[in-house]
């Protein structure tokens, strides 16, 4: 087994900051040693396998990006990203960890989804992957098959308000399911929008000549994602099931969170790095079809109405615990085309999982969260709230050996044709300037990712078999 020493860095975990060598053997970290440390006399250095010089560097637990979408079918295509290009380029940007999405519609069995997606990728992953189960269908079969997930290691699910015909579940829907999951112990994960109104308007302004991507935004108003925000808190409370809400992006959304939160429900939400600094003016509404570039649900809300500024300060007061990408890629080119005269048919999603620890690192700098609240957002919540904390989520004697060395005096410029790995054709980022960078990733105590060159492989990512939430009240 390999031995590493991580020397002279800054070790930040979400709860403070010391100067700390850190020894690995093997897959695991097995101490943190005072800067510079001997043991029985002996330098560490000249006696271990490798040393990583971290001097003036932050040395942080891996990346936990627990929202993606690879090789996902929507609207008539795939998202562009498969597991092997996905989780290569979220090892480039210093993420050793992502949850993907295995997937369940009407008339599927979930055995058949799970299935399809442990074939999709396993034995292509260069990161460690788990899977949240969709339930797109709930029916007298997918309710049965939720008794089997916690053993497949699958402790949280999701639903959707959104996409009827497609992924919708109605309130009795929704019901049944919390109460399957309040019994079971699982987390729901809901898609909160207001699917059936926003297909109305999206077809009143389709047929008033409106349809151009800016459309999407407008049929997807934040009243409705408040709504349905609201409604899924309503029956989540009902039924005593906890709740997590995904892509948070309107402002309304999160006071619905604050006040739950304040009555002492257990009730979560994340956001994604294009609701903090993406908006409607400036990506939706660029001129011609370039808006579909940013075409996601929930869509990038107005920033003169204040919703990015809301997003970050939800972050700083935990009323939004955690920033996941909801990375769901697709390429301009016969993909996003699609769309040409008609946003309904754009195929919704962007591609960040590249960026997720630069673009939130950025949000230090400009003294948005602080630095510790960076670790947490990105990587210790995200292990507590999907059962892989201790292992996952942290620096410490028996967690995984998955650390990045970040440069704080490193520079990161995103582009198509500077820092881009992802399976796409255009960057939904391009010309964001970071003042940071990943300088060295490790996963399970191998190095993947080392100044600017890659040394990971595809099969060397292993499935987690995930614990309950451990972040609940
Ligand atoms: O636009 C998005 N978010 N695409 C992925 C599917 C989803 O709703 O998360
Ligand atoms: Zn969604
Ligand atoms: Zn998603
Ligand atoms: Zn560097």
């Amino acid at each position: 087994m390999s031995t590493t020493l991580i020397r002279g860095g800054t070790v930040v975990s979400s709860t403070g900051r010391t100067d700390a060598d850190v020894l690995i053997d093997g897959e695991l970290v097995v101490a943190l040693l005072a800067p510079g440390s001997t043991l029985l006399g002996h330098d560490l250095a000249s006696s271990v396998g490798a040393v990583i010089d971290a001097t003036g560097k932050y040395v942080i637990p891996g990346g936990i990006d627990a929202h993606t979408h690879m090789q996902m079918p929507f609207g008539g295509t795939e998202a562009s990203d498969t597991f092997e290009t996905g989780t290569r380029a979220a090892a480039w940007g210093g993420t050793t960890t992502i949850i993907d999405f295995a997937i369940q519609r009407y008339g599927e069995r979930v055995e058949e989804g799970l299935a399809a997606w442990h074939d999709k990728a396993g034995g292509n992953c260069a990161i460690d992957y788990g899977f949240h189960q969709i339930i797109g269908g709930v029916d007298e079969f997918s309710l049965k098959a939720m008794e089997t997930l916690v053993d497949e290691g699958i402790t949280s699910y999701k639903l959707f308000m959104a996409y009827p015909g497609v992924f919708y579940s109605d309130d009795a829907q929704i019901l049944l399911a919390m109460q399957k999951a309040a019994d079971l112990g699982l987390l729901t994960m809901m898609h909160a929008e207001n699917g059936p109104a926003i297909d109305v308007l999206a077809e009143q302004l389709y047929n008033q000549g409106k349809t151009s991507p800016y459309y999407h935004g407008i049929a997807r108003a934040w009243q409705l994602e408040e709504e349905a925000t609201h409604r899924a808190i309503m029956l989540a409370d009902v039924t005593e099931a906890p709740l997590y809400v995904v892509h948070v992006s309107a402002k309304q959304a999160v006071e619905q969170l604050a006040a739950a939160r304040g009555r002492g429900k257990n009730v979560f939400g994340e956001t994604c790095p294009q609701y903090l600094y993406l908006s409607l003016e400036e990506q939706l509404g660029a001129p011609g079809f370039e808006g579909a570039k940013w075409v996601c649900s929930t869509p990038l809300r107005s920033r003169e109405e204040g919703h990015q500024a809301a997003m970050w300060q939800g972050l700083r007061t935990n009323d939004l615990q955690m920033v996941s990408t909801d990375h769901c890629p697709f390429c301009m080119k016969d993909q996003k085309e699609m769309g040409i005269g008609d946003f309904r048919a754009i195929p919704n999603g962007i591609g960040s999982v590249e960026h997720r620890m630069n673009l939130m690192y950025q949000g230090v700098v400009t003294g948005e969260i602080s630095l510790e609240r960076w670790v947490e957002l990105t990587s210790t919540t995200p292990a507590r709230m999907f059962g892989l904390y201790g292992t996952k989520g942290l620096i410490a004697p028996g967690a995984d050996a998955d650390i990045v060395v970040y440069d704080p005096a490193g520079h990161t410029s995103i582009g198509l044709d500077k820092t881009h790995h992802m399976n796409m054709d255009y960057a939904a980022w391009e010309g964001f300037e970071i003042d940071g960078h990943v300088d060295t990733v490790l996963s399970r105590g191998r190095v993947i990712v080392d100044d600017g060159s890659y040394h990971g492989s595809a099969g060397h990512g292993s499935y987690l078999k995930r614990g309950l939430s451990q972040y609940l009240i």
